[in-house]
């Protein structure tokens, strides 16, 4: 039998992260955050010192990231790049940025493909981000397209850098959300769209817990 895969994307600041989690966690399922490695490729360029737009050398530092996720003592996710933890690093709108322009590398994206395959182990697996059902996982059995306002989606990424001690202004970030949807919409390669088969959820106004009951629901119906 083949592992089952739960696909969740959607533009920045819809929830999808924090949704994918708790579902994992419900279902014991595995999570693949994908947006960290295309964050990763381009914290890792920046050291490197290597452009962005050297496309050879990202798809490169794409096909050999040496990347660990783990937890916390408090279960707060950790993510190691090259043995040092960058879990904040990688947050960071600066690394939002420097990954949706990565992220528009057809070479780079062909080059995270085998890793995020790599993530399929039983019994089963929750994947984030922008083209999980469309490119990624195409035969998952449950596509769940999430969105939101933009004014929620720029609130929400607000409060969730704030939390992590990251300052930044609601103007700016609402800016670089916008910026962010215009490339990652208008991209030629796998850009942000729902798969056909993908049912929508506009979590503007619903809680954490009646998104996570609404998937959860939907798992149980597939
Ligand atoms: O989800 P997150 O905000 O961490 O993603 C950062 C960027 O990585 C996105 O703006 C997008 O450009 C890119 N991305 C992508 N495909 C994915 C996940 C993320 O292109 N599956």
């Amino acid at each position: 039998m083949s592992v089952p895969v739960i696909a969740i994307d959607g533009p920045s600041g819809s929830g999808k992260g924090t949704i994918a989690r708790r579902v994992a966690a419900a279902l014991g399922f595995h999570l693949l955050d994908s947006g960290a490695l295309y964050r990763l490729t381009a914290l890792a360029a920046s050291r490197r010192g290597v452009a962005l737009d050297d496309v050879e050398a990202l798809a490169d530092i794409a096909r050999s990231l040496d990347v660990r996720f783990g937890a916390d003592d408090a279960g707060n996710e950790q993510v190691f790049l090259e043995g040092d933890d960058v879990s904040l690093a990688i947050r960071t709108e600066e690394a939002g940025a420097g990954a949706s322009t990565v992220a528009a590398l057809e070479p780079v994206r062909a080059a995270l493909l085998e890793l995020q395959h790599a993530f399929r182990k039983p019994p089963g697996l929750v994947a984030d981000g922008r083209d999980m059902g469309t490119q990624v996982f195409p035969e998952a059995g449950l596509k769940v397209f999430l969105t939101a306002s933009a004014e929620e989606r720029a609130r929400r990424r607000h409060k969730q850098l704030k939390d992590k001690g990251i300052d930044v202004s609601l103007a700016a970030l609402s800016r670089d959300i916008e910026d962010r949807d215009r490339r990652d919409t208008q991209r030629m390669v796998a850009p942000l769209r729902p798969a056909d088969d993908a049912r929508i959820l506009d979590s503007s106004g619903l809680s954490i817990e009646a998104v996570t009951n609404t998937v959860l629901d939907w798992v149980g119906e597939t």
